[in-house]
């Protein structure tokens, strides 16, 4: 078997991160063996390696969180899933890998049908996503919501969702390339972040109020949101690809009233029962299953060549994820 596994923690994460050749194990009393089917690259992967993450496994560690493989064998006294079942890869395992062994109880099995990349992207960006879109501002059928980092797999994820309750989206990019492609992925409005983009968004929603914003970029790009959001509305800082602290103008807060929140997926799965994180699951993979709900995939890579995969998901620039597959 295959493990992509880093031994220390810092920049340039790809020079970290090596593929080496493993026995096989056998799963035992209780236990499952999975073979892996596709894994993406996130962020927060990144993160993990850099170190500049919220949880950070012990070293060395094998890089990944999420993925979809199939089970190939059954252990002792274990009769279900059968072989050949897909199920998500465990969770803070480390899903960079050929093979896994996990406790027969604790796979999550999904459907049969659905493809297995889009599916493979379950776990981590859907419910951010609809989270999101939830449990910050209780929002109506007709609402808008402005997010930007759009043409990423989780603003992507909330365009969909979005339309699905009857939402309607901004979308702040970049990259002029990605304004079309979000149009046609069903994002009401699509802009390029700069200066004046509070008054192009009220120009192009006819000044509609904008009462949730959702900020993965951080940095004075929080502030072009916070500015864009209503008097009195709310700023989630979910991600930083910038790198940098949120700015917010002290008139955003004074004069707007403007709340700026934060949210990991992680502590959602703290306080989370089994009952709703089983609920948020079945109903996202069954839209992933049905093609309701995808993210765009700009690569797959073998897991011998994780330093290439890990070098081109670091960069900006992609048309969707990198994947890896076995
Ligand atoms: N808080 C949570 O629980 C949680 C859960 C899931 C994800 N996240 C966060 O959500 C964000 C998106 O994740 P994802 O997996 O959807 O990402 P992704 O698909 O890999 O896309 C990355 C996005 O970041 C943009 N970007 C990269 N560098 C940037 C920069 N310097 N300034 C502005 N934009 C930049 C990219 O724009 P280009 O295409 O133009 O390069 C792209 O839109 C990440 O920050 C991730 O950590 C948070």
């Amino acid at each position: 078997m295959r493990q992509a596994v880093y031994e220390s923690r810092g920049a340039e994460p790809h020079t970290r991160i090596r593929c080496v050749e493993r026995e096989t194990p056998a799963p035992g009393a209780g236990e499952v063996l999975i073979e892996l089917l596709a894994a993406p690259i996130n962020p927060s992967d990144v993160l993990t390696i850099t170190g500049q993450y919220g949880s950070l496994p012990p070293l060395p560690a094998i890089g990944g969180n999420e993925g979809v493989g199939r089970i190939a064998a059954l252990g002792e006294g274990v009769t279900s899933p059968a072989v050949g079942t897909r199920v998500l890869m465990p969770i803070a395992a480390g899903s960079w890998v050929s093979h896994t062994v996990a406790r027969a109880a604790s796979v999550v099995p999904l459907p049969a049908d659905g493809d297995v990349q889009q599916l493979a992207m379950l776990t981590v960006n859907p419910p951010t996503a609809s989270l999101l879109l939830s449990e910050f501002v209780s929002l109506a059928p007709g609402d808008w919501v402005v997010q930007n980092a759009a043409n990423s797999a989780v603003g992507e994820y909330v365009i969909q969702l979005a339309k699905a309750r009857g939402l309607r989206t901004v979308n702040v990019v970049r990259r002029d390339d990605m304004v079309p492609v979000l149009a046609a992925r069903g994002g009401d409005v699509v802009l390029t972040d700069g200066p004046d983009l509070a008054a192009r968004i009220a120009a192009a929603t006819d000044g509609a109020a904008m009462r949730l914003a959702l900020d993965a970029v951080g940095g004075s790009a929080t502030d072009r949101l916070a500015q864009s959001t209503a008097v009195g509305g709310t700023v989630v800082s979910y991600g930083a690809m910038s790198g940098e602290a949120c700015k917010v103008a002290p008139g955003s807060f004074v004069f707007r009233n403007i709340t700026l929140r934060g949210f990991w997926l992680a502590f959602w799965f703290r306080q989370a029962t089994a009952d709703q994180q089983r609920a948020m699951y079945g109903d996202l993979a069954q839209r992933i299953a049905r093609g309701e709900l995808m993210a765009r995939v700009h690569r797959t890579f073998p897991l011998a060549q994780v330093q290439d995969a890990v070098a081109l998901a670091a960069a900006g620039g992609r048309n969707g994820k990198v994947l890896l597959v076995p």
